[in-house]
């Protein structure tokens, strides 16, 4: 069997002597690491002045690690600019946020061509290529344009929109034929599947097939749902472990009996942070028995603080939270408490386990394992309640936490005061199905069904078409602004199919 190489954006080096980092990714790939070996390739989180193309080296725990550092250009272009200004927006159906520059485009294109060339140097034949989110969507179809036959996998984490959305962005079908390089593509629920099947069909003109495939020029690209998890076991070891130590006790301590709700994520503007605290602005003042009885806890880590649609947030967020305790609070409760940075993950896993209630609200969301570590982290003899959006992906596999519009403060607040009063058996027949589902579907099972299927896949053709086609057309069109995706697309596809003929025939020959 042949090396697993991951690639994301993030790669995050485990320290001397440590395994892997907890949680995430890491986790996930555990299993599959230690069977086979590995390379996991990536930005190392550093902007460098020093010429950026250097990869630097680490071997931990038999997986080979592989940085690069961005230059600050690359940074703006690709990370700030067109991955987080336009399309982090766009794949959260936020149109009005979304932020298009040609030149940040140009540079998304050039880091992703960047990274192909790099890891093109390191790959063996037999390796298998996982490729992960937003950040890399053309890396699949660079690889194949320099000759690459490896199977090669992508992982969409966020959400997946309809056409109807993802047409908004300049560019779209280029985009969108950039899937057509890899051999399989996974999403995480069955809504961003038919998302991402409407715009292979709007965007490409290719339906998907029964069995969830489309053919395009002879090869076979897997379009399917794997739906992430969570090292379920491990997360409520953690968490119960975590409930007994001094920062659990010590917040238990300073509720004063009173019931605890709470919320943890990245200080994102797709988390619906703001209408959440009007939300509980909204339990105070409709249900005002609750006043004094109940605390919010609110964690938000900083995040993505170079990107214009982030710099208000905090503001909001800050401004909101200081009115409903301003209107609110007695000397001795103060209703929202708000951490404005990131709490270390056993930490947040006691708090979890505290809370009556876990308000995790999105206005749009891939999965959201803070919902599932909320679940997980429970004392199951007296559960806590999930309040949880509809828009977000884990809600199609958590019917039993209290569906929530995140737009619809009256509804939370409701939600919120049924989540507080609710019986104990009701509780325990709750989060019992959504325990034994989140067993059933770990973080593991994921990584090796994603893999299962990718790898249970035939070779892929080289050169592949459809991608260098692809690279091709971005090409054509950066330079040529003006000529109209349709027409470009037609044009290419006549130089496309005759230079492969071409090559067709002198290898013939
Ligand atoms: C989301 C994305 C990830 C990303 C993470 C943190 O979960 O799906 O791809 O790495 O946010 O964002 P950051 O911009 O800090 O890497």
């Amino acid at each position: 069997m042949g090396r697993l190489v991951i690639v994301s954006n993030r790669v995050a080096v485990p320290r001397r002597g440590e395994a892997a980092a907890a949680g995430g990714l890491a986790v996930a790939l555990k299993d599959a690491f230690s069977n086979r070996g590995g390379l996991w390739f990536g930005w190392s989180g550093n902007v460098s002045a020093d010429p950026p193309d250097v990869v630097r080296h680490a071997r931990r725990a038999g997986v080979d690690y592989a940085v690069i550092d961005l230059s600050q250009d690359a940074y703006d272009g690709f990370y700030a600019g067109y991955a987080n200004s336009a399309l982090w927006p766009m794949f959260h159906f936020r149109l009005g946020l979304l932020d298009y520059d040609c030149d940040e485009a140009d540079c998304y294109r050039a880091v992703n061509r960047r990274y192909a060339q790099k890891l093109m140097g390191m790959l063996r034949p037999d390796d298998t290529v996982w490729v992960h989110d937003y950040q890399m969507i053309p890396l699949g179809a660079e690889l194949r344009a320099l000759g690459s036959r490896h199977r090669i996998g992508y992982f969409h984490h966020i959400p997946f929109p309809p056409w109807a959305v993802f047409s908004a962005m300049p560019g779209a079908e280029d985009l969108i034929r950039d899937l057509l390089a890899y051999d399989l593509v996974g999403v995480q629920t069955h809504r961003d599947l038919a998302g991402l099947a409407d715009c292979m069909a709007q965007g490409t003109g290719m339906k998907m097939r029964a069995g969830g495939e489309v053919r395009f020029r002879g090869r076979r690209i897997r379009l399917r749902a794997f739906p992430i998890g969570i090292a379920t076991d491990e997360f409520a070891e953690v968490a119960a472990r975590s409930a007994g130590g001094p920062e659990a006790q010590r917040l238990v301590a300073s509720l004063a009996g009173r019931a605890l709700i709470i919320g943890a994520e990245r200080l994102d503007y797709t988390k619906g942070l703001p209408e959440r605290l009007k939300a509980f602005g909204a339990l105070l003042n409709r249900f005002p028995e609750y006043r004094s009885k109940v605390t919010y806890l609110q964690v938000a880590a900083r995040s993505r603080e170079d990107v214009e649609s982030y710099k208000g947030l905090k503001r909001e967020i800050e401004h909101l939270a200081g009115c409903i305790n301003g209107e609110h609070a007695d000397a001795d409760w103060t209703p929202v408490r708000y951490v404005g940075r990131a709490v270390p993950r056993d930490t947040l896993a006691g708090y979890y386990r505290a809370a009556q209630v876990g308000l995790v609200t999105p206005l749009r969301d891939g999965m959201n394992l803070v919902a599932k570590e909320y679940v997980a982290a429970q004392d199951p003899q007296n559960p806590g309640v999930l309040v949880l959006s509809r828009f977000a992906g884990a809600s199609e596999e958590m019917p039993e936490a209290l569906t929530v519009n995140p737009l619809d403060a009256v509804g939370m607040a409701e939600a919120m005061k049924a989540a507080l009063e609710m019986p104990l058996g009701e509780r325990q027949d709750r989060h019992g199905a959504m325990l034994r589902r989140l067993r059933e579907n770990t973080v593991g099972g994921w990584a090796k069904a994603f893999l299962d299927v990718l790898e249970g896949h035939e070779p892929a053709e080289a050169p592949s078409r459809a991608a260098a086609l692809a690279v091709f057309q971005a090409r054509l069109m950066a330079r040529n602004a003006s000529t109209s995706s349709a027409n470009v697309s037609e044009e290419m596809l006549g130089i496309q199919v005759a230079d492969l003929s071409t090559a067709r025939a002198s290898r013939a020959r």
